[in-house]
């Protein structure tokens, strides 16, 4: 066993997601501890954006724009990521779509009644591209030799039953089932796969997944968290780095919980 560093400056690390959000945070902490990181997202003004943000802190970044539902758009990123800094070492598989809850009466979301497109768009973007991003990944983890960790991002959504929002949790559900599979197979390459599971953190997507006429929604969900809050990005960041570190060197296929003690609690929340 090689001996755990605290140094990563020698490190690439991959986001994808990485515009705005957790994905943002993320990138921020792996440059911070000394990671080389690229950022990938569709939204390219807010890739710019965040490898700014990295440089002004004296940390190198660079920026590529690529949809995580179109594998072919997943090689390139991955291709990126080596050509651009030699090696890949982590790689968080972040970016995803919401699924907006629907008010009352509008049971638009239900099974029996969304849109097939609607469907296949969550499916797309939050369960194959984190399988496209992992087989990738893998294929350059292996070709490099220094093993790797990859971190998916699922949701406490995957550990409960969130209802009009079976696309998300099923792709959610599915992203832990695609982990568990690539810890095992990837394990004698010294590639550990593991996920994380938030739960409400303060973010874009979930303002769009509220409802809109409901002001009082924010301080009802917070009032669901024991710790009375939701997260900050940045402590779902914490948790993710220390899964890319060596400090999680023993630790794969694992599905890590930060929400705050919400799962276990069982109250009765606001959400629908
Ligand atoms: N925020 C929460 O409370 C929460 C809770 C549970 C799980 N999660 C999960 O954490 C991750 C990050 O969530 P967030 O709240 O930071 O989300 P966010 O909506 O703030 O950011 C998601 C990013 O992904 C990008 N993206 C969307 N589709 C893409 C695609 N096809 N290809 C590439 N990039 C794409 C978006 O442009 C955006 O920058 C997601 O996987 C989400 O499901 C978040």
């Amino acid at each position: 066993m090689s001996p755990i560093t605290l140094d990563y400056s020698s490190r690439v690390g991959l986001v994808t997601g990485a515009a705005q959000g957790i994905g943002e945070a993320t990138a921020l902490r792996l440059a911070e501890a000394g990671f080389q990181v690229v950022v990938a997202d569709v939204d390219e003004p807010g890739i710019a954006e965040t490898v700014e943000k990295i440089e002004a802190a004296g940390g190198t970044a660079a920026a590529i724009r690529a949809d995580v539902g179109d594998p072919g758009q997943v090689e390139a990123m991955v291709a990126f990521a080596v050509d651009t800094y030699g090696r890949l070492d982590a790689a968080v598989n972040n970016a995803a779509i919401p699924q907006r809850y629907k008010l009352d009466g509008d049971d638009a979301s239900l099974i029996d009644r969304m849109g097939l497109d609607e469907w296949r768009e969550l499916v797309r973007v939050d369960l194959d591209g984190p399988f496209y991003c992992t087989r990738f990944e893998v294929r350059a983890m292996k070709k490099c030799g220094n093993g790797g960790s990859i971190v998916n991002l699922s949701s406490s959504g995957a550990a409960q039953a969130l209802e009009g929002m079976a696309g998300y949790c099923a792709s959610k559900k599915g992203v832990i089932g695609l982990t568990e599979t690539a810890a095992i197979e990837f394990a004698r390459d010294a590639i550990r796969v593991n996920a994380v599971l938030p739960g409400r953190a303060r973010t874009k997507m979930n303002v769009e997944t509220m409802r809109d006429d409901d002001s009082e929604a924010e301080k009802r969900l917070d009032a669901t968290a024991p710790m009375n809050r939701a997260a900050d990005p940045s402590e779902l960041a914490d948790a993710i780095f220390w899964l890319c570190s060596d400090l999680s060197s023993y630790v794969t296929g694992h599905a890590l919980v930060v929400d705050g003690g919400t799962t276990i609690r069982h109250a009765r929340s606001g959400w629908r």
